[in-house]
């Protein structure tokens, strides 16, 4: 049976990490520990994939060895350069351990460096002998914060040399911090972005152009909603290394449970994206942690896109009129429209998609219940992928999307809906 989600393998994931396709495959890493359903003294997992589908576990490929990665591998990217891969990760030291559980920090006090560790065919990496750190503690506190300074994402500019981006705080006010290099090793400062009343440190901060427009995700720390992923059209200057943010932002999803997303260039070219869904609790078998599937991002009339990835959507086409396991439920939604999708709800009101996911979740008192779209263009065309744990509802061709974890679906979809299985 195909799947159409990376899950945990087994302990805890987050973020999606060194996400590239590579030699022919696609790698996908995660933030990883893998002792037990919670986070800890971060690991790198790693998965591959021919179709984004399914994925295939594989070791551990990052762990804890250095002084400066010795209490967590933290999130990061990887880059391709000469046939060899590159992955840019951060390194984090506790400054005292808890010492009720030392796979955690006290105080949220560390200290973050960012490392650089390479592999040939992507799939050994040598923990012990070829990790070097590339860009030392922050000291200088006008520039960033020597703790919350994290999640490497490496590009190539278009003069040759490589850039990256760093996720930073200074005085309570999230930014970015801009590096260049020639070499993936050594690494200079160039220059710093901000925006006003966007939380108060940005993580896992990506950047890309696609179709002309210069795009900006990151995941703010501290904003209304707690800690969302968020994207922005922006101006880059390359020589420069300037970013202008405006004051327009998109929540990534409107189901505010994905965080953390991280894109890359599939193998035809296209900018996709995926992230991580937080869990309120385990899944059944223990685990916690999934990804959405790869989403497509685009941007038409200065609106970001990110639309299911045509083939995973292409997959779904046998009909069914009895759902269960993965499944694809179209429908066309009018004002006062209601669906029931295995006890999840998704109406139109009032020009907006409405979504309560208060019949299928667990232990979720502190967590929101009912999301909503802003007011859409015209009709609601829906999409949504249906797995055990997860659903992901692309409205217009994913003009907006929301997607929730849930837990215990039943097998009822109620509603005017056509319903799609994959072909064995
Ligand atoms: C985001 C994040 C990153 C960090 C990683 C640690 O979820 O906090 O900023 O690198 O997770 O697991």
């Amino acid at each position: 049976m195909s799947e159409i989600h990376l899950k945990s393998p087994r302990g805890w994931i987050n973020d999606p990490n060194g996400f590239i396709f590579f030699n022919g495959e696609y790698h996908l890493f995660y933030q990883h520990f893998p002792y037990a359903p919670r986070w800890g003294r971060m690991h790198w997992g790693h998965a591959v994939s021919s179709d984004l589908m399914n994925w295939k576990h594989l070791d551990i490929a990052l762990f804890p060895t250095k002084t400066d990665d010795m209490d967590g591998c933290f999130s990061g990217s990887a880059i391709e350069k000469d046939g060899v891969m590159h992955l840019l990760y951060t390194g984090v030291r506790y400054d005292a351990p808890n010492p009720e559980n030392t796979n955690c920090c006290l105080d949220d006090k560390f200290t973050a460096a960012q490392l650089h560790i390479s592999s040939a065919d992507g799939f050994s990496f040598d923990n012990f002998d070829d990790k070097t750190t590339v860009i030392p503690p922050i000291n200088d506190t006008k520039i960033g914060d020597r703790t919350h300074t994290r999640d490497p994402k490496v590009w190539r500019g278009g003069d040759g040399n490589f850039y990256m981006v760093l996720g930073s705080t200074v005085d309570k006010k999230g930014r970015l911090l801009f590096y260049k290099s020639a070499d993936l090793i050594h690494w200079e400062y160039v220059s710093f972005a901000t925006a006003e009343g966007c939380g108060w440190m940005w993580e896992c901060p990506d950047y890309f152009r696609v179709g002309g427009s210069d795009v900006l995700i990151f995941s703010p720390m501290g904003t209304q909603y707690g800690n969302q992923a968020v994207c922005t059209l922006v101006d880059f200057d390359e020589k420069t290394c300037s970013m202008k943010i405006g004051n327009k932002y998109q929540f990534l999803d409107y189901g505010l449970d994905l965080y953390a997303p991280q894109s890359t260039t599939d193998k035809d070219g296209r900018r996709i994206v995926v992230a991580w869904l937080r869990m309120p609790e385990p899944a059944d078998n223990n685990t916690i942690g999934m990804f959405s599937i790869p989403r497509v991002c685009e941007v038409k009339d200065g609106h970001i896109f990110f639309h299911p990835h045509p083939d995973i959507q292409e997959k779904f086409t046998r009909k069914t009129t009895s759902p269960n396991g993965i499944y694809m439920v179209k429908a066309s939604l009018s004002n006062g429209d209601e669906l029931n999708i295995g006890g999840y709800i998704i109406r139109k009101e009032k020009g907006r998609i409405i979504a309560d996911r208060s019949g299928v979740i667990r232990n979720n008192e502190e967590l929101r219940n009912v999301f909503e779209t802003p007011v859409l263009n015209g009709g609601a065309d829906i999409e949504a992928y249906v797995d055990q744990n997860m659903i992901e509802v692309f409205i217009n061709g994913g003009e907006y999307v929301i997607t929730n974890t849930v837990y215990d679906l039943s097998d009822k979809v109620v509603g005017n809906v056509e319903l799609y299985v994959m072909e064995e």
